[in-house]
């Protein structure tokens, strides 16, 4: 039981977040060896673009825009996000040396972190709801709706609750470090 715990939940977990630090190095590795180091300092703008446009799936949950599934946005959430990040670790590899940007690559990874622990919350909520669908299905909805329900409730389900409580404050750290650092980059650049 325990090690089917650690074998499913767990080493999912950590065999991501060590292909997003290796899938780094061995970029940050070849941008040197080919004298594509530039490439790198670039990296920063699609990658912060990446993670904005993630936000889409915030905007559909808070209901700011209606189209999309939510199912298909988060999964777009989760992906874009992880990518973002990616090219934001190339780019800080390479030429960050003053603490600000370092303040915010640290808020950026423990978002990261923090966003696929409540990835596997929502999929433990969404097992522990499953048995809500016969009652759905029961009250006649279609099978569209079950799905939509139970994917709204797998969200409100308790730990997530919880989670949400930490994960939003981390991701206004993180937008706050990582605006400030843009926006130190703009100063410097209309000093010089
Ligand atoms: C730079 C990294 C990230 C940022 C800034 C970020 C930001 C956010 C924000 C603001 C929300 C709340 C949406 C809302 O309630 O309106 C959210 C939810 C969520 N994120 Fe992330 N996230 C990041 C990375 C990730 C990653 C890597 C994953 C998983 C692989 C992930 C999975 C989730 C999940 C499962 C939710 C919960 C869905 C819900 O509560 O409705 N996030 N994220």
């Amino acid at each position: 039981m325990k090690s089917s715990l650690i074998r499913k939940e767990l080493l999912p977990f950590l065999a991501i977040f060590g292909l997003l630090i290796l899938a780094t190095i061995i970029i940050d590795v070849l941008l040197h060896q080919f004298e594509l180091v530039w490439i790198g300092r670039w990296l920063g703008i699609p990658g912060t673009f990446l993670i904005l446009l993630s936000f889409i799936y915030s905007f559909r949950k808070r209901k700011i825009i209606n189209y999309g599934k939510p199912k298909v946005l988060l999964t777009l959430h989760e992906l874009l996000t992880l990518l973002g990040a990616l090219m934001i670790l190339v780019h800080a590899g390479i030429h960050f040396y003053t603490i600000l940007p370092w303040l915010a690559l640290i808020a950026m990874l423990v978002n990261v972190i923090s966003g696929m622990t409540g990835s596997y919350l929502l999929g433990r909520s969404r097992r522990f709801l499953s048995e809500k669908k016969n009652a759905y299905s029961q009250q006649g909805l279609s099978k569209e709706e079950i799905e939509k329900n139970l994917f709204w409730d797998a969200t409100s389900f308790d730990l997530m609750k919880k989670w949400r409580a930490v994960h939003l404050p981390i991701t206004l750290v993180f937008v706050v470090l990582g605006v400030t650092h843009i926006l130190s980059i703009f100063l410097f650049w209309e000093w010089k």
